[in-house]
């Protein structure tokens, strides 16, 4: 029998935050190890939507695994349907998808799960709880899925409740990038920026909308997703998101003048409600102590918080990779539990012991790359690196395995003085060259932080935040409203970390530094001794320290740069051209393009043909068998229903029953007329002879969870899906 099993866990869809995970368990032991790291950082490119073969190969390198076929179960996630071949049915077509049809990986050892039930267990697998309340709120995950209730029970997850369609994930992105001009993926940017707004000056209004249990509707503001597809990729016609109008800021504007901090404080607060209201429904529905929390809008530590004080949950663990970045992590824990090749009735939820999930570069491998470059350094002194920093320099830290997910944990972290006011300006200006208003965490020993920070319990992933207690004396780690985003640090977490920090406690009396990820702007976090070498040489940082030895940074001719840079560039080409030629058969040019020819006929059907096809056929079917339809929808597409499809009218209608909105278009108070009775309610008697059809697009979701709530009862059918375009814009495209 096999002594080692491995599983392997990557996202199925071309993602800003693709990577892998490997868990290596035996059949006998309860424990598992397990390495994991994002695509970006090994490729240095961050939001890279590729394949992740880096990430593939650099997981199977950690435990010596020399092909797929050593892989007892790949492990993945399912978007919008489950196919494992496609990014999505409507996507546009990428070279993400084609590599999977390449790899040398039998079908019959792949699995696809939820997407957020690969968040539930990455949180909850990890939390030490016996058992938990679970939320997710995510920007969409499978099926459109935002918001999601889990409760975990000993080693089982389950289902308690889903919503679909628009959440304040989504919401808060589309601020960010097409309001405030922060870009893809800077949402920590406006969660840094809120606080310069205030209560009293509110722009946006949220006024209309409607909290109910799991569901959040944001339907006066946003429109429901997807907002992408292949006509969009290719410069069609762009979905509307906003059902209100916004600005957008030009790059030169000031994003400290104006509206704009006032926009970044309406959607936070507005995020810290939504939580705290998706708290207390869970709680209603889990009778548990714990809740756990997970997706990508759970980066937001500050609505965490919000939750957890203003909830009766005793104890919070969000985990530090929560975002998709932490997906694949999440996909190999979720089957380490529930798959049969693995399950183990003595198998226990272990606590986190840290989030460094990235594989160790020993002293020898440092020291010859110093001796490459001919970089003078010196033996590491932590006594000397702590006087440093209460000089006020700024020190780069590279140590052991990377962090799993954004946040630098004190492996890969610049560091810096806390008490220095002056450092804030410094290390945004100098070292990671960003805006002024960034805030920087602090990282505290754990016997200290209630000395300096309001907080209840240890934050070791800094996805807590707390008001600084004393803000006088840690001026650079506190934020303008008083609070800073903690992590707490003790021996067993980090033990050479703890160890610096207590040192500059001897110094300063402050057990307290600043810390922040070792990258540059729009960089991904350092993962390499390379990389951080080149980081140290394209910013002011003072010294470098690397593993067991230091750099100081004037010290050293700069002349190896371009070398140094080259160098890495080459390597990484030659990491992907050996990762292709382990994993994959071979292909030529023409069988992709082929590929790529057919995918994209099929994008375009499944977009928008299939709604078509799909209700008049049914149409057909129902006039065939004389049935009896109710109509559940809004009067805009019933009426485009009734006036383009010319078999709508040969139905056999009981009548029409509208959906609280009128109109899909939601600002559009108009009212179609409408040749069919209209209905107030639905009535139970008429479901055995009844079938509803959905005549909606942007409540389609809505008006199906109406259905399966309230009248379970009713046999109904849709004809959109997750990334169907409305029909309006199928019968533009005839026409035109
Ligand atoms: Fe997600």
């Amino acid at each position: 029998m096999k002594k080692n099993r491995f599983i392997l866990g990557i996202q199925c869809f071309a993602t800003m935050d693709s990577g892998a995970c490997i868990i290596k368990t035996s059949n006998r032991a309860n424990e598992y190890n397990y390495v994991a790291i994002s695509e970006e950082r090994l490729i240095r490119k961050k939001h890279p939507y590729t394949f992740p073969f880096h990430s593939i190969k650099y997981c199977m390198e950690h435990f010596n695994i020399k092909s797929f076929d050593d892989i007892d179960l790949v492990v993945s996630d399912i978007i919008r349907e489950p196919v494992w071949h496609r990014s999505g049915p409507s996507y546009n077509v990428k070279d993400f998808d084609y590599f999977k049809t390449l790899l040398r990986l039998p079908q019959k050892k792949i699995i696809q799960i939820n997407h957020h039930l690969a968040h539930a267990a990455s949180v909850y697998y990890t939390s030490g709880f016996k058992n938990s309340a679970i939320l997710i709120v995510d920007g969409n995950g499978t099926d459109l899925e935002t918001n999601s209730f889990y409760e975990g029970k000993g080693n089982k997850i389950s289902l308690i409740d889903k919503y679909k369609g628009r959440g304040i994930g989504v919401l808060y992105g589309v601020i960010t990038k097409d309001c405030l001009n922060l870009g893809r993926g800077g949402e920590g940017k406006t969660m840094g920026l809120a606080p310069f707004g205030s209560k009293e000056k509110a722009i946006l209004d949220f006024s209309k909308v409607n909290y109910n249990g799991i569901k959040t509707d944001y339907s006066n503001i946003l429109r429901r997703m997807p907002f992408s597809d292949i006509i969009t990729f290719s410069g069609g016609k762009k979905i509307k998101k906003l059902n209100i109008h916004l600005p957008k800021r030009s790059k030169r504007s000031d994003i400290l003048k104006g509206k704009w901090k006032q926009y970044a404080y309406d959607i936070q607060n507005e995020t810290e409600k939504c939580f705290i209201h998706l708290g207390k429904e869970l709680k209603k529905k889990v009778n548990s102590e714990n809740i756990c929390i997970a997706g990508g809008v759970a980066l937001n530590s500050v609505a965490n918080q919000k939750l957890f004080s203003n909830t009766k949950f005793k104890n919070i663990f969000v985990y530090p990779a929560c975002s998709d970045a932490g997906i694949p992590f999440g996909l190999c824990i979720w089957a380490l539990y529930n798959h049969q090749l693995f399950k183990n009735k003595k198998r226990k939820i272990v606590k986190l012991k840290n989030a460094y999930t990235g594989k160790i570069y020993e002293d020898n491998k440092i020291k010859s790359i110093l001796k490459k470059y001919n970089i003078s350094h010196e033996k590491l002194d932590l006594k000397k690196v702590a006087k440093f920093i209460s000089d006020g320099k700024i020190i780069g830290w590279f140590q052991n395995g990377s962090e799993y997910g954004p946040r630098a944990l004190g492996n890969r972290s610049i560091l810096a003085d806390s008490r220095n006011s002056k450092m804030q300006d410094i290390v945004n200006i100098k070292v990671k060259h960003r805006e002024t208003f960034r805030p920087f965490a602090p990282a505290v020993l754990e016997e200290d932080y209630k000395k300096f920070f309001k907080l209840n319990q240890p934050s070791p992933y800094m996805l807590l935040v707390a008001k600084v207690l004393k803000p006088k004396i840690l001026p650079s780690v506190t934020h303008v409203d008083g609070t800073a985003r903690v992590q707490t640090v003790n021996r067993k977490q980090n033990k050479i970390f703890y160890n610096l920090i207590k040192e500059f406690k001897k110094i300063t009396g402050i057990g307290c530094i600043l810390n922040t990820s070792f990258n540059d702007a729009g960089e991904p976090i350092v993962e390499t001794p390379q990389d951080a070498i080149i980081g140290m040489l394209n910013s002011k940082i003072d010294y470098l320290v690397l593993g067991s030895y230091v750099i100081n940074a004037k010290k050293i001719k700069r002349s190896f740069k371009r070398k140094i840079i080259k160098d890495r560039s080459q390597r990484i080409k030659l990491n992907e051209k050996k990762a292709m030629l382990s994993l994959t058969n071979k292909f030529n040019l023409n069988s992709k393009k082929k590929y790529f020819k057919k995918q994209i006929e099929l994008a375009y059907w499944n977009t928008l043909e299939k709604p078509y096809f799909t209700l008049t056929n049914q149409i057909k079917k129902w006039i065939g068998l004389n049935k009896k339809i109710l109509l559940f929808g809004t009067y805009d597409q019933t009426y485009l229903l009734l006036k383009s499809i010319k078999k709508f009218k040969d139905l056999n209608i009981e009548g029409f029953l509208p959906y609280k909105h009128f109109n899909d278009e939601i600002n559009n108070k108009d009212k179609k007329k409408l040749p069919f009775k209209k209905l107030h309610k639905l009535q139970n008697k008429l479901s055995k002879n009844c079938e509803i059809l959905i005549t909606s697009y942007e409540f389609s979701y809505d008006i199906e969870r109406e259905i399966t709530k309230n009248h379970s009862n009713f046999k109904y059918f849709k004809y959109y899906n997750g990334y169907s375009r409305n029909l309006s814009n199928y019968f533009n495209f005839k026409k035109s």
